[in-house]
């Protein structure tokens, strides 16, 4: 049986995506005659036919590396049907690309934006593969994926290391962890890291309180405080907000990030010396850690074994301890959000650990 296999990795690259490309491959040169084309940039290079036949070797010493060995670039999915000034029909373009590859199969690397696209291919009649990846682990219909494990290790690191400078001194110290919709990153990094304070784009908090917080434990002999916050965290007030007021209210207050806000307004209503944190992409870059180099290999070949008995328009998933499919249609577009009811919110507050609402 002969396979001619597209794959592409598209949006904010992650550790894992190498793992997971190398398990796809491997598994597929070991099950069957297969060949692989790479793509570059994700769909820019589909549509624009940027692409390169692979070699068998490309895809050993990958495991440990870091980024994408075939680019990565964010095609936003609301313009994938507009034509824009260059006058190109993207979704016919991305078929002809893909008829001119002579492709049995495209496989997909991504997050919430790629599952749409690839949705979107599926419904035009490509065969297409998913694997979830994202450090905010926010694909519906799989309890993780790929990359946000790493992200995880890396976060929690830095807390680890704020922590210690933030006893010696007596500060307040707020940390801006990656997740601009979901908390998920957040809320993990700051259990594992014990944060006094979690704030997640799900829970609107209250500056109030968070103060609170941190008098508290002022009271009680802790003159530190570590605040882990979610670059996408609002307060009660902006949650009320449409996105474009929220944007403009923030703009016109000279807003320079969630973090930084939160440190000004601890120490000007506390009277405490706050810092911000901001690691930004930090956590996005490296080696995947062994949770993922496995997670990301038992994905890849989950999707070869896919293209092996030719099912396609799903996603790879992790559901419970066992690697599974999902329909394409049935998750793509939803974003998984912690649920203010979710056990480890429950855990994070039975803790004493403030949420901040
Ligand atoms: O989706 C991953 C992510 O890192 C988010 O956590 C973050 O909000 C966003 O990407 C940042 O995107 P960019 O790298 O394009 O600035």
């Amino acid at each position: 049986m002969k396979r001619r296999i597209g794959i592409l990795t598209a949006g904010g690259d992650c550790p894992g995506l190498n793992a997971t490309i190398r398990g796809v491959a491997k598994a597929a040169y070991e099950m069957f005659d297969a060949e692989i084309v790479g793509i570059a940039d994700g769909y820019r290079g589909l549509i624009e036919g940027e692409w390169q036949e692979m070699k068998r070797s490309q895809f050993s010493g990958i495991l440990t590396l870091g980024g994408t060995i075939l680019g990565s670039a964010r095609t936003p999915f609301r313009n994938m049907r507009l034509i824009e000034d260059d006058n190109v029909d993207k979704v016919a373009a991305m078929k002809k690309n893909y008829a001119a590859m002579k492709l049995d199969c495209l496989v997909t690397l991504g997050g919430n934006g790629t599952h749409k696209t690839a949705n979107l291919l599926a419904e035009e009649g490509l065969n297409v593969i998913g694997l979830p990846k994202t450090i905010d682990n926010d694909i519906y219909g799989t309890d993780f994926t790929f990359g946000f494990h790493t992200a995880v290790d890396i976060a929690t690191e830095v807390i680890d290391r704020i922590h210690t400078t933030a006893a010696s001194h007596g500060r307040t110290m707020v940390i801006e962890i990656m997740g601009n919709k979901a908390g998920w990153l957040t809320l993990y990094s700051g259990l594992a890291g014990g944060a006094d304070v979690i704030l997640l784009p799900e829970i609107p908090y209250d500056i109030k309180e968070v103060a609170k917080c941190v008098e508290k434990r002022a009271k009680n002999n802790k003159d530190f405080s570590i605040i882990a916050v979610a670059e996408g965290a609002m307060d009660k007030k902006e949650a009320k907000m449409k996105r474009k007021e929220r944007e403009a209210a923030r703009a016109e207050a000279g807003f320079n990030g969630v973090a930084n806000r939160i440190a000004k307004q601890l120490s000007e209503m506390v009277g405490v010396e706050a810092r911000a944190v901001v690691p930004g992409h930090i956590q996005r870059g490296g080696s995947p850690s062994a949770y993922d180099r496995v997670l990301a290999t038992q994905f890849g070949v989950h999707a070869a074994q896919l293209i092996k008995n030719g099912e396609y328009g799903v996603t790879v998933a992790l559901v419970g301890n066992t690697i599974t499919h999902n329909k394409l249609s049935e998750i793509a577009g939803i974003p998984k959000l912690v649920p203010a009811d979710h056990q480890m919110i429950e855990v994070a507050r039975d803790m004493g650990i403030s949420m901040g609402d």
